[in-house]
């Protein structure tokens, strides 16, 4: 059935091939990713910090394959990186070696000083985004995405292309290669994107500031980001 078509279901829209995806954090965001990206028929490996044994409920909903955090990016041509900002430096070194050429590494990590990650002078004092520091610990340039968007809306918002209701989701980073196939991956999850620029701009998308959490589509994620400080309001500062 071609898109646009009565009945099409855009869920199951195929606009890029199988991929194999490595999900990284498998809580609320690293959860609902396998859920969907199953869904669409993707070969996805989800790990945790404490190890596969404890992801069998999610593995038999899904059929995503458990592992170690060691092994999610193996061979993988996306690889989303989804924990607690804290936790970025705790992963094992060399976590994305192996992955295939041309990874595209997801962040969707958000720094929350006060509630959960502690300062990290790095951000604060030298004013590097959070997604730069993120690539630093990984050593790996990485796609800023879902960083703002509910996890539950990953669920329950995927909407046809077209449709007057479809939400649209800000994509920063520096590797244009990598950013289209986060992007194509994005709209066949269901939703638009727009183009935030590179990660030293991605200030624009991060919490507090008019896109975070916003629900619109292009028109109003674009004016949210042009609206954006980069000043960092008090509540995320440690
Ligand atoms: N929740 C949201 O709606 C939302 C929306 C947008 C962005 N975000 C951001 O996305 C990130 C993930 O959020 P979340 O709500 O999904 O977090 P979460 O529910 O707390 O889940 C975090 C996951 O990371 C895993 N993890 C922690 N340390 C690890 C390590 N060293 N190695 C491997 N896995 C590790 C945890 O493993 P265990 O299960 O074994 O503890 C858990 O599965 C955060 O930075 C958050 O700010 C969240």
């Amino acid at each position: 059935m071609p898109p646009g078509s009565a009945g099409h279901d855009p869920r199951k829209a195929r606009r890029v091939g199988i991929m194999k995806i490595g999900i990284i954090g498998a809580g609320n965001i690293g959860g609902n990713l396998t859920r969907r990206l199953t869904a669409l028929g993707h070969d996805v490996s989800v790990a945790n910090s404490r190890g596969p044994h404890t992801l069998t409920a999610l593995a038999e909903e899904t059929g995503a394959t458990p592992v170690r955090a060691e092994e999610a990016a193996r061979g993988a041509e996306v690889v989303v990186v989804t924990v607690p900002l804290k936790a970025v430096p705790d992963l094992p070194s060399g976590i994305l070696d192996g992955a295939a050429d041309g990874v595209a590494v997801i962040d969707t990590n958000n720094y929350y000083p006060q509630q959960r990650d502690g300062r990290i002078a790095a951000i604060e004092d030298e004013g590097r985004t959070e997604s730069r520091w993120v690539e630093g610990h990984l050593g790996h340039p990485v796609i800023k995405a879902f960083n703002g968007t509910y996890a539950q809306d990953i669920l329950d918002r995927p909407r046809p292309a077209g449709d007057p209701d479809r939400m649209a989701l800000p994509v920063a980073g520096d590797d244009e290669a990598a950013k289209a196939k986060v992007r194509a991956l994005i709209d066949e999850l269901g939703f638009d994107t727009v183009d935030a620029g590179g990660i030293d701009e991605s200030w624009r998308q991060q919490p507090d500031t008019p896109v975070y959490g916003l629900r619109a589509g292009v028109e109003g994620v674009t004016k949210a980001l042009a609206e954006a400080s980069p000043e960092r309001p008090a509540a995320f500062r440690g």
